[in-house]
């Protein structure tokens, strides 16, 4: 929504980037595919995807945030107690007469959980039960790979690159001690281990894990111009998000930059 990085920092970044290019060091954090490996797959709620908004993620309106209906909930086991937030995958129908076969794969990206039910056994119906490694996927993206009817299909899947458009996005929500960010649209591994904020008139603090793609800082930041240090889960690689927020930012808007993880 409003973007205030100062050219000359992100010039700054450019620069030193570029540098770092030409004196051969590689980007070598990009994140890169990971083996294909054997999963199921299933889908929740309807055509018309409603059912996936306001999931564990906390990504809210998956329209609004820009994650459409390419999404799926992950068994505890993928969900990582929500560090797979924000994860990508490209998911393929195998074994199965209700797989569409000449659909290569189709691509999601993790915005839910999909919880266990001990009611049901993990081989009928408790499907997300731990330690299975499953798929809930929206309606939409399932019928991109197989026939609804089937209900539950073998899949092959791979992690892959999150292939997003522009930076990363901030969320933030909280009140006037405690700042909350959802940081969204989250490029390369799409996973995030830790970050920070920096008030104009703070140094560097610590944020901790809330819940899903959520972090917190109890800290009393009003008034002054915000930005953000992030580490990727996966590569580990921290990139700055000067100015992400200028002083006068309020709780409940979102705030874009042009940085992202590749
Ligand atoms: C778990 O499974 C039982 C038995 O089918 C069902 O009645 C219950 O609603 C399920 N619980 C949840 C949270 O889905």
């Amino acid at each position: 929504m409003s973007f205030s990085l100062h050219s000359w920092s992100f010039g700054f970044v450019f620069v030193t980037l570029t540098a770092l290019a030409i004196i051969g060091k590689p980007c070598s954090a990009a994140y890169r595919p990971s083996p294909w490996a054997l999963a199921h797959a299933t889908f929740y709620g309807d055509g018309t995807a409603s059912e996936t908004m306001g999931g564990a993620c906390g990504y809210g309106n998956l329209f609004s945030n820009g994650y459409g209906t390419d999404t799926a909930a992950l068994s505890t086991t993928l969900f990582n107690n929500g560090f797979a937030c924000g994860t990508c995958y490209q998911i393929k129908c195998v074994q199965s007469k209700w797989c569409y076969p000449t659909v290569k794969f189709t691509t999601v990206t993790a915005t839910n959980l999909c919880p266990p039910n001990w009611s049901k056994d993990s081989n009928n119906g408790g499907w997300c039960n731990p330690p299975r490694v499953h798929f809930d996927m929206s309606k939409p993206a399932f019928m991109k790979i197989a026939q609804w009817k089937a209900g539950i299909v073998p899949v092959m899947y791979r992690r892959v690159p999150c292939a997003t458009r522009g930076g990363l996005r901030f969320k933030f929500q909280g009140n006037g001690y405690w700042l909350l960010v959802y940081v969204m649209n989250v490029g390369g591994g799409g996973d995030i281990a830790k970050m920070w904020v920096k008030g104009s008139k703070t140094g560097w603090i610590s944020m901790s894990h809330n819940w899903g793609a959520s972090y917190q800082a109890f800290a009393t930041l009003r008034g002054q111009s915000l930005s953000f240090k992030i580490t990727s889960y996966t590569t580990k690689e921290t990139i700055i998000c000067w100015n992400v927020a200028p002083a006068n930012w309020n709780l409940g808007l979102t705030y874009s930059t042009n940085v992202n993880f590749h």
